[in-house]
């Protein structure tokens, strides 16, 4: 299937060679994705908060071929190294979206990446990683086409940077953003995100996370291989119906700032993510034991003090404590007397809600 709004109109400008960079957040979802269609359509609406100091920076370096070809000419340098490992997801990518760009076809182009945390630091850095380059690419078909629209530059680059990582489409723009078609919200699409543009509580605004490194080995499970284990699943349409749910609840929570009723959703999503690799089939344990302790920990701290800290997790051990700027002091107090010591190496990363991707 076709997008004919993502299909470029014949170019007006002619560019040889050139060379732009991005930088690009990691995001962090609080009502999560998890099971897609084909064509990476999400079997649900999710919701994430645009991260800020986890980012990738990349360059796309670009060179008119003397004779077009149909094949994609594409170097990959990962921290100055080249990254052969890497390339067939990016040839994968290229496939995917040719038909929205198909001037791939026309440059040889060199790849540079790196990113602002650890390596090896259990973050996936697909969301970062591929609305980066996706920003890369929208900004030379931009060149081509000096008249395209921001709103245009913006859509078309979450609709590509989907197409390479479903999250990474949510990584453009800051500080909500929302993918998948929901009712309550109107602009809302399967095919990009967009921007949360309701009134936002300052409860939320500059809100902290804390991400501590439980493990920070390759992911056990890849998320392709997640996704997939929601087709069949026994409980994979009642989860998708209850994502719709937990949107429309969350949606007037975040203008009402109700502290409680957000740490109800969020805290739920992240256990119901992790119920479903448990109940699939085959079964996965994505959490370890300080991932539990953490929580359990977490839970006390809110108990005993009031302060509304709360947890979310992605598809693998490391725990997101998230708190609102105003306890930051106390919560990281917290945190070196208490959580430090079951993070791996004691390491731990301090990130806030973000703007969104930024040309450089
Ligand atoms: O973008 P993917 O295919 O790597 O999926 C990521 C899914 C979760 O991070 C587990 C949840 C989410 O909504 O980000």
């Amino acid at each position: 299937m076709t997008h004919p709004e993502f299909v470029p109109p014949m170019f007006s400008n002619e560019i040889v060679s050139g060379k732009v960079s991005w930088q690009s957040p990691s995001n962090i979802a609080l009502v999560k994705y998890w099971g897609k269609k084909e064509h990476q359509i999400p079997a649900n609406p999710s919701i994430s908060f645009t991260l800020d100091n986890c980012r990738s920076i990349t360059s796309l370096e670009f060179q008119k071929k003397e004779d077009k070809s149909d094949s994609f000419e594409f170097d990959f340098y990962f921290e100055d190294k080249p990254k052969v490992d890497f390339k067939p997801k990016i040839q994968k990518f290229f496939e995917r979206i040719q038909q929205y760009c198909p001037y791939l076809n026309d440059y040889r182009f060199t790849i540079r990446s790196e990113n602002s945390f650890p390596h090896s630091s259990g973050i996936a850095s697909s969301a970062s990683g591929m609305s980066a380059l996706a920003l890369c690419i929208m900004d030379l078909e931009r060149q081509l086409d000096p008249g395209m629209s921001e709103e245009h530059f913006q859509r078309k680059a979450s609709f590509l940077a989907r197409l390479g990582s479903g999250s990474a489409s949510r990584s453009i723009q800051g500080d909500l953003m929302i993918w998948g078609k929901h009712n309550d919200v109107e602009s809302s699409s399967d095919l990009f995100a967009v921007k949360y543009e309701d009134e936002l509580h300052e409860n939320f605004q500059n809100f902290q996370d804390t991400i501590l490194l439980v493990d920070k080995g390759e992911k056990q499970v890849s998320s392709t291989v997640g996704h997939d284990l929601m087709h069949g699943h026994p409980f994979a349409e009642e989860r998708f119906l209850q994502a719709h749910r937990n949107l429309s609840k969350l949606l007037p929570v975040l203008k009402s700032g109700d502290y409680s009723e957000f740490i109800k959703i969020v805290e739920s999503e992240a256990l119901t993510l992790h119920a479903m690799m448990m109940s699939s089939q085959p079964y996965f344990i994505l959490m370890k034991p300080n991932t539990l302790e953490i929580i359990n920990r977490i839970w006390k701290f809110r108990k005993d003090t009031g302060i509304p800290a709360c947890f979310t997790l992605d598809a693998g051990a490391n725990v997101h404590l998230l708190y609102p700027e105003n306890h930051a002091s106390k919560v990281l107090e917290f945190i070196k007397n208490e959580l430090v010591a079951y993070c791996e190496n004691g390491h731990y990363i301090c990130d806030q809600v973000g703007n969104g991707a930024k040309k450089l």
